[in-house]
């Protein structure tokens, strides 16, 4: 592997595996590597040649009351896992090189990103949306894989995408859980034993919907009342959202439809997490729903 630090060298890199007719496929993380990453990184060697992951904690997209200096950089260990993988290049550029003194221009997505994550996090995903806009213009991919753990992060790339005619195809990837179903994140190495316990609460929730659907229940407000309350039941818990939206508008709806995703944000003593459940109806079922946690 072939680790880049500077956006010169990384563009001419991609100019020539584009110029060698080679299909680019492109993971974006801030690093502290897990299996939920690896499933990208998996996905991306199955359909492209070359692999360039980037490792980048973009200051843009953390609130002035986050986690910034405290997340987890654990450069060495994120090589060699993507070594392991076979992954030909890692682009690890500074603050200081993707945002030189003197820079000025953002991108933001309007609508999708006013609520749910931009509600509780002003500012993110404008931050989001420019750092990407900016790797994607930097390593050329053909296509770039996102995970649906960050759901609506998700969606806003996609509807930038489509706004801004971009050349990368955006693939997005099952969410990949720990054995008792917590999704895996960065952030969970910020748990106390106690807390890492509290925190299935999250995929509990979400099982309680999957069941009430299956039973039978189409109404958003009681599937969302009964996420609550097990949160609720929870000390160490605090919802911070727990909403059931249309997959495309991301705007709350009142019974299950087409597709829809039920989002929650919990704050599990001061670290907040965010797990989610897509609800498809079945086709030609006649209102039939499939739950993918
Ligand atoms: P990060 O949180 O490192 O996540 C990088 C990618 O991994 C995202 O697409 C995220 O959805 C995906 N991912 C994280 N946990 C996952 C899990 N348990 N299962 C499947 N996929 C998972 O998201 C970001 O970084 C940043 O916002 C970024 C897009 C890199 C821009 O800075």
């Amino acid at each position: 592997m072939e680790a880049i630090f500077t956006v010169e060298w990384m563009k001419q890199v991609a100019r020539q595996a584009r110029a060698e007719g080679r299909l680019i496929g492109f993971v974006p993380t801030m690093g502290a590597l897990h299996e939920g990453h690896l499933s990208l990184v998996r996905a991306a060697r199955q359909q492209c040649q070359p692999v360039v992951v980037s490792i980048f904690v973009n200051p843009k997209q953390f609130g002035p009351s986050e986690d910034f200096s405290k997340y987890p950089r654990p450069i060495e260990a994120d090589r060699a896992v993507l070594e392991a993988q076979r992954v030909e290049f890692l682009f690890a550029p500074t603050p200081a090189e993707m945002y030189p003194d003197g820079f000025r221009t953002h991108v933001s997505v309007e609508g999708l990103t006013e609520r749910l994550e931009g509600r509780s996090r002003p500012g993110h995903f404008r931050g989001v949306t420019t750092v990407v806009l900016k790797l994607l213009e930097i390593v050329q991919p053909h296509l770039a894989y996102f995970g649906r753990k960050d759901a609506q992060q998700a969606r806003v790339i996609r509807q930038m995408v489509r706004d801004l005619n971009l050349d990368t195809e955006i693939v997005v990837c099952p969410i990949v859980r720990e054995p008792d179903g917590l999704a895996m994140s960065s952030r969970n190495a910020y748990l106390k034993p106690d807390e890492r316990c509290a925190a299935t609460v999250l995929f509990r929730a979400l099982g309680t919907a999957r069941q009430e659907i299956a039973a039978g229940e189409r109404d958003a407000v009681r599937l969302v009342a009964a996420m609550r309350k097990l949160i609720d039941a929870e000390p160490l818990a605090t919802a911070d959202y727990v909403e059931i939206v249309d997959a495309d508008t991301f705007e709350p709806v009142s019974r299950l439809r087409r597709g829809c995703l039920g989002l929650l944000a919990v704050f599990i003593g001061t670290t907040r997490l965010i797990d989610n459940m897509l609800v498809e109806e079945v086709e030609d079922s006649g209102s039939s729903f499939r739950v993918s946690l």
